[in-house]
């Protein structure tokens, strides 16, 4: 499924001020330190499979996300073990790569918490039993993921299939519930239908509403429905919808966050009580700086050459103890060609990092591309 990780032309819609002014009377609902505590501020890095590994996680906290998602993990490959659990293991992953100081951070330390594991599978025993190990390892909230459309996935009935399957969904929610002990919350990952279709709406209406009824802290929402993927835009006003009439629970949302001013327009605009960053954060942990830049009063600071440097090579150095050399050479292509968006010679410094395969020849283009007086 080819995804489009950039930005389509903004919308135009209706906000109660300018974003700056929503920011700064923005406050985070206290329902959600309550829950989490360090959950301190309305923005969380999403789940985003293939990315938001412990080296992307690590990274967006020292730069001000206060909360963060795994990608989606199957229960099959958690229950295993081996390779596909170790480098999912918050706290080994924390004290493998060093509790060193970090610059300018004043919000967070290299300490992978509070995070949420994401499950995902079919079975609600097999869900279960995942989610338990998920808490044995540390995670601090267990999210269950309704919601992913990759056609592999859907087929195997995962994900999204489940929101044409209410009953199936409820049976694995509540076996999740269950198994988890109640000091720690679930939380689940809904797309808002599985089509346009109304008998679907309903569907989405009863796992959406069963879910706090037996004991979900919240449910993101992602305004897509899953026959849609990535395609158009997410539907903002079936979240706001949505909110207005289930004004006593707690719901995220989640689609077309690009920039720190989307956070605070879904905020404004929804009236959702947190807002998922997911695309608009590959390659710019400084949208969580901006944010809380902006939440404070202040201009969003734009990152130097010297501070994207230093992102760049931590993100290398976490990838590496995750994933080792050979894979972390590979798997930072991804990530370079989206830092490279803030370089004032983006082209020369993407096109630099697409040729690079070890580590070595990313730290020499760091070197070369990020001076450190720059
Ligand atoms: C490459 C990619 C991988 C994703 N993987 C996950 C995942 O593992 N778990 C999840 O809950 N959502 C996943 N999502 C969905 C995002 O969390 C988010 O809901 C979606 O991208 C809409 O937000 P955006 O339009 O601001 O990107 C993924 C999205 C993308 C683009």
């Amino acid at each position: 499924m080819s995804v489009e990780l950039n930005p389509a032309p903004p919308i135009q819609r209706q906000l109660s001020a300018a974003p700056c002014d929503i920011a700064r009377r923005t406050q985070v609902d206290a329902r959600i330190p309550a829950l989490v505590p360090g959950f301190d501020a309305p923005f969380f890095q999403a789940g985003l499979a293939g990315y938001s590994d412990g080296a992307m996680r690590l990274v967006a906290r020292t730069h001000g996300a206060p909360f963060c998602i795994t990608e989606a993990l199957l229960d099959r490959t958690l229950l295993l073990g081996g390779k596909g659990r170790r480098k999912e293991d918050p706290d080994l992953i924390a004290s493998e790569v060093g509790l060193g100081d970090v610059d300018d951070n004043k919000v967070a330390s290299l300490d992978d918490h509070p995070v949420a594991g994401q499950v995902m599978g079919t079975h609600p025993d097999q869900m279960a039993a995942a989610a338990l190990l998920l808490v044995k390892m540390g995670y601090d909230v267990v999210d269950v993921n309704l919601a992913c459309p990759v056609k592999k996935i859907r087929c195997s009935s995962r994900g999204g299939h489940f929101l044409r399957e209410p009953q199936q969904a409820i049976e694995v929610l509540k076996a999740v519930r269950q198994a988890v002990p109640p000091t720690i919350p679930c939380t689940v990952k809904l797309r808002r239908s599985w089509d346009d279709a109304p008998e679907m709406a309903h569907a989405f209406e009863c796992i959406f509403d069963k879910a706090y009824e037996i004991g979900y802290a919240w449910a993101t929402v992602h305004g897509r429905t899953v026959v849609q993927k990535y395609e158009g835009y997410a539907k903002w006003e079936v979240l706001r919808d949505l909110v207005r009439r289930r004004s006593d629970r707690l719901v995220f949302g989640s689609g077309d966050i690009w920039c720190a001013n989307d956070i605070f327009a879904m905020l404004d605009f929804c009236g959702v009580h947190a807002v998922s960053v997911a695309r608009g954060c590959i390659g710019n942990p400084w949208i969580f700086r901006e944010a809380r830049d902006m939440m404070a009063g202040h201009a969003p600071r734009k990152p130097t050459l010297s501070e994207q440097r230093q992102a760049l090579l931590a993100h290398c150095s976490f990838a590496e103890v995750i994933h080792g050399e050979r894979s972390a050479g590979r798997r930072m292509r991804k990530f370079g060609i989206k830092f490279s968006a803030h370089h004032p010679r983006r082209e020369d410094v993407r096109a630099a990092f697409i040729e690079c395969e070890t580590m070595a020849q990313w730290r020499s283009v760091i070197e070369r591309m990020y001076p450190v007086d720059g």
